[in-house]
């Protein structure tokens, strides 16, 4: 029965194989179906036994080879669904496709066409802080000390403690200031836009915010005119609102231009014929400009009688509206993505 004993044996054994790769199952296979393995050695073992025990070890023999032969396959099965599981795993350091794409702000693909527009004509960026003084912000621009600009009304002051108003540090009013900054720090000739956030104490309704963003953009050098002034904005309002688009500058004041102006455009919606977009006027405000005061450049150092130069300043909001027909000031910054999704950037 010893025979009998090593087919329990071996079964049980058999039993418990594992296997962790295609190699050692190889091995396995070898171990117990080769010719020379544990189940063709019990069978050559079978010849010995005598007539009156050969059916029953003759069955146990065949199940013992049976069992090895299932357990083989079965864990060949086992690495094989390991394998293919292997490939079909959530990779999660991969990104999810499809990628929902968000789009640019309107504000921001209009401002990317005004740099893209004045970088084109030879102007580079420059920037300034949110935060000023009044130095930059009224002073240097020749704001006269008791200017209604500088009047609570409008100037976002900061609070230094509960009772004391810094008067001195504030949020820019106007992207004006950053004139002054540049001028600080560069000999002419100076060919700079600077787009940017400024912020105004205004009850925040369709029309009005208290924060919004405006570029402004400054030359000087010898022998500015008010003709190159005019005629960059028109290629300026061209780009912008298509190339039959008209300009007309009326006289306007601002404290640091002189003569100042403010510019229409010809209605890009009815071509000007008037319509209740242009309220029938045939043309649309769109930017203020003029030549830099000479008090505004001695007061950044600068000598008027050898330099002169032009300046303006536009609102990205009043563009944007223009250019989409936006009606409400607030669409702007409340992040409704109902809204954002309609704008496709062309670049
Ligand atoms: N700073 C003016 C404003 O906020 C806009 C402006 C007008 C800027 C005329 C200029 C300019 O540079 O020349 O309303």
């Amino acid at each position: 029965m010893l025979l009998q004993e090593n087919i329990q044996n071996v079964l049980s054994e058999i039993q418990q194989l594992t296997a962790k790769d295609e190699k050692e199952l190889e091995g396995l296979r070898i171990k117990y179906l080769s010719k020379k393995g544990v189940v063709a050695q019990l069978m050559a073992e079978f010849r010995n036994v005598s007539a009156d025990q050969k059916k029953e070890l003759g069955i146990a023999l065949n199940q013992l080879k049976n069992a090895a032969l299932d357990k083989i396959n079965n864990l060949r099965e086992g690495l094989h669904a390991n394998k293919c599981q292997c490939d079909t795993q959530v990779d999660l350091t991969r990104t999810p496709y499809p990628i929902p794409l968000g789009t640019r702000h309107p504000l921001s693909i209009i401002r990317n066409e005004i740099i893209d527009i004045f970088t084109r004509l030879g102007f580079s960026l420059a920037d300034g802080p949110e935060i000023e003084d009044d130095l930059h912000v009224f002073t240097k621009m020749n704001f006269a000390a008791d200017h209604p600009a500088r009047d609570m009304q409008d100037t976002f002051f900061i609070e230094t403690s509960q009772d004391n108003v810094e008067k001195n540090v504030i949020l820019r009013s106007h992207t004006s200031s950053v004139q002054a900054r540049v001028m600080e720090t560069q000999q002419p000739p100076i060919r700079v836009i600077c787009p940017g956030r400024v912020f105004r104490n205004e009850t925040i309704t369709a029309r009005a915010h208290c924060f919004f963003h405006q570029v402004e953009g400054l030359y000087i050098d010898k022998n500015v005119s008010f003709a190159d002034l005019k005629q960059v904005l028109l290629l300026f309002a061209q780009e912008m609102f298509g190339k039959d688009t008209k300009i007309r500058l009326r006289p306007s004041y601002f404290p640091f231009t002189e003569p100042s102006a403010e510019m229409d455009i010809s209605c890009h919606i009815c071509g000007g014929k008037g319509c209740s977009f242009c309220k029938h006027t045939g043309w649309v405000e769109i930017l203020g400009c003029g030549m830099v005061d000479p008090n505004v450049l001695e007061l950044s150092g600068i000598d008027s009688k050898i330099y002169s130069g032009y300046a303006f300043g536009m609102g990205i909001e009043r563009i944007t509206n223009l250019k989409y027909m936006i009606k409400d000031l607030r669409l702007f910054s409340e992040n409704d993505v109902r809204f954002l999704k309609e704008f496709i950037s062309a670049n």
